[in-house]
């Protein structure tokens, strides 16, 4: 089926990723390039740059088949001189030594090691490095480095956080969930969101939204959660978020991760035993502990927000940011995880669904599977 990619609106509906084979396929191959360009503007604080590549990346990953020329990619958005260079260099010598020079960069490598321990943004990353360290051993043995809780978490558990999350832990993480959160609240509204919503085999974590049907019993519910979870042992770390949400506050113009709802950000440990088809298999060779630490995003904003909130935790982030500057660009509305705001009307629209918000914009439906921008 070929990509639909509308060059007037900013929204590309793409294929899903996994459906493209990444075995010489050269956009693929261009696209991980421009993830690591993007990576590496981000470590230096060039915004223009990082978003200019992460665009490149997802309109590459969505080309359903391979291109020999530079020829064949004429006409498609968002692919920059910079990015056309790359792939010029990969189709003339069969490698880019711009990218291969980063990823040789010292500092490149150290910060992408640091970035990588849950908590560790790229600020402190920096300062790691300024500092001389460059490994994380060095981290742990250094003795004036001050690690918050977070970070102390994410030392802790890094094996077992940094390894991907299957579909099958997903699930499994969903039953206990479910059950924890409908032994508080059985009236409760439980979600499956991020990358695991979209259909991916594999995820950094697994994220939740949950909501209460009566505007404001949401109120608390995620600090019962958290309780319920520690009595049944397998709340590892938690680090909660009350709500700061202002209702009277238009949605913000540009796309903003942090939204206002209560959140909380945790570890669990998940049992081998637990997990679908792992039954009395190791998850791990050599590792017989018999359970795993496993990343868990829990969100609950009130009901008359869930529908954006879904949207806004189903990502992906590219597909959120396309979606947003859409609004904004073709129908002067303002779109965030709380509201739609019609700025001509000078009003918010309603939504109960994520078909209502694509309604309101006038676009097509997009599945969860086709939004893996
Ligand atoms: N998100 C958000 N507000 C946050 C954090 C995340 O709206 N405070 C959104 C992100 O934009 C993303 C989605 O929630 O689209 C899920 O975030 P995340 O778990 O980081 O990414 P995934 O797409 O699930 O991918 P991964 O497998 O890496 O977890
Ligand atoms: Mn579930
Ligand atoms: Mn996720
Ligand atoms: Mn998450």
């Amino acid at each position: 089926r070929p990509v639909r990619v509308e060059t007037r609106h900013c929204i590309q509906v793409r294929e899903p990723v996994v459906r493209v084979s990444v075995c010489g396929h050269l956009p693929l191959c261009v696209c991980v390039c421009a993830c690591e360009l993007a990576e590496s503007s981000e470590f230096n604080e060039s915004k223009g740059p990082c978003l200019a590549f992460r665009q490149a990346a997802s309109v590459l990953k969505s080309l359903p088949s391979a291109v020999h020329c530079l020829e064949a990619i004429q006409g498609l958005p968002c692919l920059g001189e910079n990015t056309k260079a790359v792939m010029e260099e990969i189709l003339t010598f069969g490698r880019s030594f711009k990218v291969e020079e980063i990823r040789c960069d010292e500092r490149y490598q150290a910060l992408k090691l640091f970035t990588s321990v849950f908590g560790v943004g790229p600020k402190t990353a920096e300062k790691w490095y300024r500092r001389g360290l460059r490994s994380l051993q060095e981290i742990l043995t250094e003795p004036n480095i001050q690690l918050n809780r977070m970070q102390r978490a994410g030392f802790l558990y890094y094996s077992d956080i940094s390894k991907a999350v299957s579909k099958a832990e997903a699930k499994a993480l969903g039953c206990i969930i479910e059950e924890t959160v409908h032994w508080i609240a059985p009236d409760a509204t439980l979600a499956l969101t991020g990358g695991f919503r979209r259909g991916k085999e594999y995820g950094h974590d697994v994220d939740f939204l949950l909501t209460m049907p009566e505007m404001g019993k949401e109120e608390g519910l995620l600090l019962h959660v958290i309780d319920r979870l520690k009595d049944q042992g397998i709340l590892l770390y938690c680090e909660y978020q009350g709500s700061t949400f202002d209702v009277s506050k238009l949605p913000s113009c540009r796309f903003e991760d942090m939204d206002c709802f209560q959140k909380c950000f945790l570890i669990l440990r998940l049992e081998q035993g637990q997990v679908e088809g792992e039954r009395g298999l190791q998850m791990d060779p050599g590792d017989s502990r018999g359970w795993r630490a496993v990343r868990v995003d829990l969100v609950a904003p009130p009901v008359d927000c869930y529908a954006f909130a879904l949207l806004g935790w189903t990502g992906s982030r590219q597909f959120g940011r396309d979606l947003r500057t859409f609004a904004q660009k073709e129908r002067q509305m303002l779109l965030d995880n709380h509201a739609l705001y019609d700025k001509t009307k000078k009003l918010c629209l309603l939504a109960t669904t994520e078909e209502d918000i694509f309604a309101h914009l006038g676009l097509e439906y997009v599945e969860p599977w086709q939004r893996n921008a």
